[in-house]
């Protein structure tokens, strides 16, 4: 017959700490962060130690009751209200750690991990690092064979991603060096290479020059931005550059739904916007990738617009007497 699941013994194995996961499996130890959540849905995240309490409005849990124990279990509080421990996962961390600098939410890190392509043992670099969100998805994603390189211009932000990024993965990540200073001046200057360059800043156009000098060939830039006007800005300036394939951009929305019973439709709330994303490959050194023959639309580039032009745009022939070249 076979054994009903809690007969199974408990698998005591963790994750090999050479993976850099930031993940425990087996019995909650001592130091480990869990998180708890109570009836209506408020969490807690605390850090496991042996005699101490975990208080609340319900009153306190002993931490030596979840110590030792397989996560995904209730404790009840002193006053009988009950918690869900588990482990904190990645997505759940970001948005609860302490934040200097608005965070790339879960659902944009993801985007950023699938459509710039991060992968085991690339060399990424990344700026700001900001509260450290992005940092995290990134380093999970080329793990310890890769390398991360996260530039900051404020150190008050930079230590908080220190430590944010310290707790997540447990210590010191091998594949991961953060910079402080401007993106733009140090990565010319120290000379590096890299596969993918994710900027995460409010004038991501500014850095457009280092970040082609590094990239290698197939390289991809990568902003996140928060607004139509950034997007505008940073899409017309990868295009007067010259050295990227055409830029692709979109955003992601997420909405949840409510299922139960015959009752299924979509969730009541949502977050409407967080940012834009943006993505272009680098080209070899001296190529051109083919831009789109494209008749801008009526006013694209009329008299109003000031940005930057790119090369196959005329400067003054109105936009219904633009012709494409052959
Ligand atoms: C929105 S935050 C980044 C958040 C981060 N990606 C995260 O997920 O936690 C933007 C950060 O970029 C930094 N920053 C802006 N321009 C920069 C530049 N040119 N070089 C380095 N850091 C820059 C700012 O100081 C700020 O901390």
């Amino acid at each position: 017959m076979p054994e009903s699941p809690a007969d199974r013994p408990s698998d005591h194995q963790d994750v090999t700490p050479e993976a850099w996961s930031g993940v425990h499996r087996g019995p909650l130890r001592e130091g480990e962060w869990v998180r708890l959540v109570d009836g209506k849905g408020r969490r807690h995240n605390i850090a496991l130690e042996a005699g101490k309490r975990f208080f609340s409005n319900r009153g306190h849990v002993e931490h030596d009751e979840m110590i030792g124990r397989e996560e995904g279990f209730t404790v009840t509080a002193s006053t009988g209200g009950e918690y869900l421990v588990f482990r904190p996962l990645l997505s759940e961390f970001v948005v609860s750690m302490p934040r200097g600098a608005a965070v790339v939410y879960p659902k944009d890190a993801a985007q950023i991990v699938a459509m710039a392509d991060i992968f085991p043992g690339a060399d990424v670099v990344e700026a700001g690092v900001g509260s450290g969100a992005l940092t995290c998805s990134l380093l999970r994603a080329v793990g310890p064979h890769g390398t991360v390189t996260s530039y900051e211009r404020r150190e008050e932000f930079a230590d908080v991603a220190r430590q944010n990024v310290r707790q997540f993965f447990g210590g010191d990540h091998p594949a991961w060096q953060l910079r402080l200073g401007d993106l733009a001046e140090e990565l010319p200057a120290s000379g590096a290479r890299c596969d993918r360059i994710i900027l995460d800043m409010l004038a991501p156009w500014e850095c457009l020059d280092a970040a082609a000098d590094a990239l290698r060939p197939g390289g991809i830039v990568c902003a996140y931005v928060a607004t139509t006007t950034q997007l505008s800005r940073f899409t017309e300036t990868v295009r007067v550059h010259g050295g990227f394939t055409d830029p692709q951009a979109w955003e992601s929305l997420v909405r949840d739904w409510h299922v139960e019973g015959l009752a299924v439709r979509p969730g009541h709330k949502m977050i409407g916007h967080t940012a834009f994303l943006v993505t272009a490959r680098r080209m070899a050194p001296g190529q051109k990738a083919p831009m789109k023959k494209r008749r801008p639309a009526p006013g694209a580039y009329g008299a109003d617009y000031t940005g930057p032009r790119p090369a196959d745009v005329p400067l003054d022939l109105p936009p219904d007497v633009y012709v494409d070249e052959p």
